[in-house]
């Protein structure tokens, strides 16, 4: 079935396009408005996106494709994207992500049974200098521990009334 934005929603992005210049300029403010109320981006909301501001498809694919801040699959309702670049690494980030999977069954690439998580790689976060980080939904965890990791995933756990993942 063809992606369809809320009418809300739908209006918001017409009414933004009237802010630039360019249709093209509101490529991402538009696709911000899908993220927000899908959770992810589609190839059918990047078609959708286009025929909207009446741009080429393939420069929503570029926007798609060049930020990972938009998930190009469904993702889990705590979606993680854990720092795998130089200074989160030699500040044993690897070791968080493994403790990530191992303690708490949070698996890259993969949604947690209950929905609750999912755990991708990204590239530097530009939070370096509180490395290791995370970014979680739209929020950074930084100056990560084993401790601090594990109280934030129990957190969210009880949070949805959701013990197990
Ligand atoms: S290296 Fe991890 S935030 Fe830059």
């Amino acid at each position: 079935m063809a992606y369809q934005l809320s009418a809300e929603n739908e209006a918001r992005v017409k009414e933004i396009v009237t802010h630039y210049p360019e249709s093209m300029s509101a490529i991402l403010p538009a696709m911000h408005i899908v993220m927000a109320e899908s959770g992810w981006v589609s190839v059918d909301a990047c078609d959708y996106v286009a025929e909207l501001l009446g741009v080429p498809k393939i420069r929503v694919y570029e926007a798609l494709t060049f930020y990972t801040y938009f998930p190009q699959k469904p993702v889990g309702k705590y979606h993680i994207q854990f720092c795998q670049n130089i200074a989160c690494t030699l500040r044993e980030g690897e070791n968080l992500i493994q403790q990530l999977k191992d303690k708490h069954g949070i698996k890259e690439d993969e949604i947690t049974h209950n929905g609750l998580f999912c755990l991708h790689r990204v590239e530097c976060l530009g939070a370096c200098g509180n490395a290791p980080v995370m970014q979680v939904n739209d929020d950074y965890y930084e100056d990560l521990t084993p401790e601090k990791l594990d109280e934030l995933i129990e957190g969210w756990k009880k949070s949805a009334g959701n013990g197990n993942a």
